[in-house]
């Protein structure tokens, strides 16, 4: 009997026990482990009823990723369900913590199911570019109906015990915590009123009642939009819909089918890439896993415009309270009834009560005084990017502050040092970049200074996942990890357009890779005025800034979308960018200006220039050690600027199309375009030199 499952006898019950830490993964041994026991009690002449238990927090969480891309070991997981449905015993399985993917499938193929109150159940293989593919898509229509099925299968999205009860996807609950208590006392009963074994596969009320539905070909239509670019969700439905065309036996091998096709798709790979990443980054390198992590249990933040009001909300939402402090009240009354539109929208939508919307108002409080930031764990400065402004602020802070205060900024391109030095206690001062708007954005790029002690980065981390983000911790320098990427990205686009190419074709090249929406659509989303104000800001120092058909817009009052007009125009409240004759004029009239001559622009010269300046960014960011590891940089542009996850972020992407073929163009355009961003990045030369891939740094 192997390690991880184990079978014991209580009674009558004979319990089969998967103990495989952290999540108990259907991994080789659990699944060769679980076909010997349920063979054993299937022989225990003791036994009447089978229980299936794990230990542990969770039920089994799933197939084992770590196996997947590598040969399949056998048993393979539809043979072990099959050998738990055909069981000539009732077989029961206990859920507690979360039945998904693999696990829940493991749970289907047993005959009854019953759930700790607390627990949820779900098939989130969808996430990771796959479909369920062991029986997940032929058993649970046949206890859901097509709706739900499709529903669960094509979101990934989880369902609570009640409901899976009322879906009947579970059949009892218990509201104790112990799954295996419930479990016996269940599997008990089913023996003594001498229950029968009952196969999922062979229930065909649901199946007849949906048999030719046109609700495949509807959600065949919802996901053109809601997954857009994703491969794997329409396979959901073609293998959803062989549940109600074919017996079941060919349903199962057309999911299989239809699951080594996902399997065999790059945005498998991105996904799975994408999830160990989500999870890696939290391990920082070089920073010990037991390093002391201070109490963060109230917050100070400078500035109620958009940022610091969307950073209040993500601590009012779990629990912690603020304190904003800013110049003038009306700033501060602006702020706040900015912060409750917010909340009230959320609860018209129903993600939160109106009793939660007052909870969090009142965990929020403002001031016009420094003084109020006295004894709070942490201060985040979100005023507008002036260094000047800034030292004087931190200044402040390090009078009225606490010792063991953390100081932290929100800035996207200063330096973090510089920022330190106006206090005497640069160990204590971070970055803390959250992204717009900061109470949706995921991403928070926590950046150390070059004395930012080991503590207060454990601590940010900490924060961040507080927060529910995912927190990156990344070095100092303009602009950061995303921030220094992007700006490179946005100057090539910019020059693209200079030279012939329109806003729109540019940000055509982005979307249909799968960003959700271009550079200049992103401008008009962020404002016009920003950089505007920034260019600005360094005419007046002196600098030599650089014309650009931005600064017409900005002056015409084309804003962005606050003002219904920018890079493109913005009709009636909606959203949606509309091409605006008026604004090619702008930039025709521009470029005469300059005395340039228009020429053909092809989309692969928008990707090349776009994509591969960024990648070229990246290689010198992590020559330079400001990221870590090439997937930190990735988790940075999924989370804080929408990378498509299913491309894995760009370093995973750049590995997939070829850092051969990227140099090489690297180095075409640094002979023919030429300046810095197109000198290629060392460690690039390198990996090429050395037939090597970021994934392999
Ligand atoms: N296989 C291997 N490792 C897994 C895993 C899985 N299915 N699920 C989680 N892990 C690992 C994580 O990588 C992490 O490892 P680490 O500690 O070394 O970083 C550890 O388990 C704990 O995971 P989390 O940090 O995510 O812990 P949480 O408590 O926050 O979340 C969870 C637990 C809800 C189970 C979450 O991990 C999760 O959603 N896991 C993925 C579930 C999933 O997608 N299952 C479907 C798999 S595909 C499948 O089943 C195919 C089948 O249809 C044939």
């Amino acid at each position: 009997m192997s390690e991880v499952v184990t079978y014991s006898r209580e009674g009558a019950i004979g319990v089969i026990t998967v103990n495989y830490p952290p999540v108990n993964a259907l991994g080789h041994a659990v699944r060769s482990g679980l076909l010997a026991a349920v063979e054993q009690g299937q022989a225990d002449g003791e036994a009447q009823v089978l229980l299936l238990v794990c230990e542990g927090r969770t039920f089994m969480a799933g197939a084992d990723i770590r196996e997947f891309g590598k040969p399949m070991q056998e048993p393979g997981l539809p043979q072990v369900i099959d050998a738990f449905e055909n069981c000539r015993k009732p077989v029961v399985a206990a859920i507690h913590g979360t039945a998904l993917g693999g696990g829940l499938e493991t749970a289907l193929g047993c005959h009854y199911r019953i759930a700790l109150t607390s627990a949820k159940v779900g098939l989130p293989e969808v996430k990771l570019g796959l479909l369920p593919g062991a029986g997940g898509t032929q058993r649970l229509p046949r206890l859901t109906g097509a709706q739900k099925a499709l529903e669960m299968i094509t979101t990934g999205d989880f369902v609570a015990a009640p409901q899976a009860l009322e879906l009947g996807i579970v059949d009892a609950l218990d509201d104790g915590k112990d799954a295996k208590a419930a479990g016996l006392a269940f599997a008990q009963s089913i023996a003594d009123e001498g229950k029968p074994v009952r196969r999922v596969r062979d229930l065909t009320d649901k199946v007849e009642a949906d048999k030719g539905s046109a609700i495949f070909d509807q959600f065949r239509a919802g996901l053109q939009k809601k997954a857009r670019g994703l491969f794997s969700p329409f396979k959901c439905v073609d293998a959803v819909e062989a549940a109600f065309n074919l017996p079941f036996d060919d349903g199962m091998t057309r999911e299989r089918e239809l699951f080594m096709e996902c399997m065999e798709s790059p945005q498998r790979a991105g996904l799975i890439h994408a999830f160990f990443s989500e999870r890696e980054v939290s391990k920082v390198p070089g920073l010990a896993a037991d390093t002391p992590v201070r109490d963060v249990k109230s917050v100070g933040i400078i500035g109620a415009g958009t940022m610091g009001g969307g950073i209040a909300m993500n601590f009012a939402n779990v629990g912690i309270p603020v304190t904003i402090v800013e110049v003038q009240q009306e700033a501060l009354d602006r702020g706040l009834a900015i912060i409750r539109r917010n909340y009230e929208n959320s609860a018209k939508k129903g993600r939160v009560t109106q009793a939660q919307v007052e909870e969090r108002m009142a965990l929020i409080k403002t001031s016009l005084s420094y003084d109020d930031f006295k004894d709070v764990d942490l201060v985040i400065e979100a005023v507008f990017e002036n260094m000047a402004i800034k030292k004087e602020i931190f200044a402040k802070l390090d009078e009225v502050c606490k010792p063991g205060a953390i100081l932290a900024s929100n800035t996207s391109t200063l330096d973090i040092d510089e920022i330190a030095s106006a206090t005497k206690r640069p160990e204590d001062v971070v970055g803390m970049h959250f992204f717009s708007p900061a109470n949706v954005m995921k991403l928070l790029e926590n950046v150390r200074g070059s004395k930012t002690s080991d503590e207060v980065k454990a601590t940010v981390m900490a924060v961040a996942k507080t927060i529910k983000k995912v927190g990156v911790l990344v070095g100092n320098c303009h602009g950061f990890v995303g921030n220094r990427m992007l700006h490179k990205r946005g100057a090539e686009a910019m020059a693209l357009v200079n030279e012939g190419a329109t806003p729109q074709q540019v940000d055509k090249v982005l979307t249909d890779l799968g960003y959700p929406m271009g550079q200049f659509a992103m401008s008009d989303l962020a404002g016009i005025d920003v950089g505007y104000r920034i260019r600005e800001e360094r005419r007046k120092a002196g600098e030599d800034v650089e014309a650009s058909w931005m600064d017409k817009l900005a002056e015409q009052g084309r804003l962005g979308q606050k003002t219904q007009a920018g890079v493109y125009k913005y009709e009636d409240g909606s959203r949606a960018p509309v091409v605006d004759p008026a604004v090619d004029q702008i930039i025709a009239d521009f470029r005469t200006e300059q005395g340039i001559t228009p020429r053909e622009i092809s989309d692969q010269e928008i990707l090349e220039r776009c994509m591969y300046v960024m990648i070229n960014e990246g290689a010198k960011i992590l020559e330079e050690g400001i990221a870590d590891r090439a997937l930190d940089i990735d988790v940075v542009w999924i989370y804080g600027y929408g990378f498509p996850a299913y491309r894995g972020g760009p370093m995973f992407w750049a590995d997939q199309v070829g850092l051969d073929t990227i140099l090489s163009a690297v180095k075409k355009y640094h002979d023919s375009i030429g300046g810095e961003q197109w000198q290629p990045s060392a460690l690039l030369d390198k990996l090429v030199n050395e037939g090597k891939a970021f994934g392999d740094l």
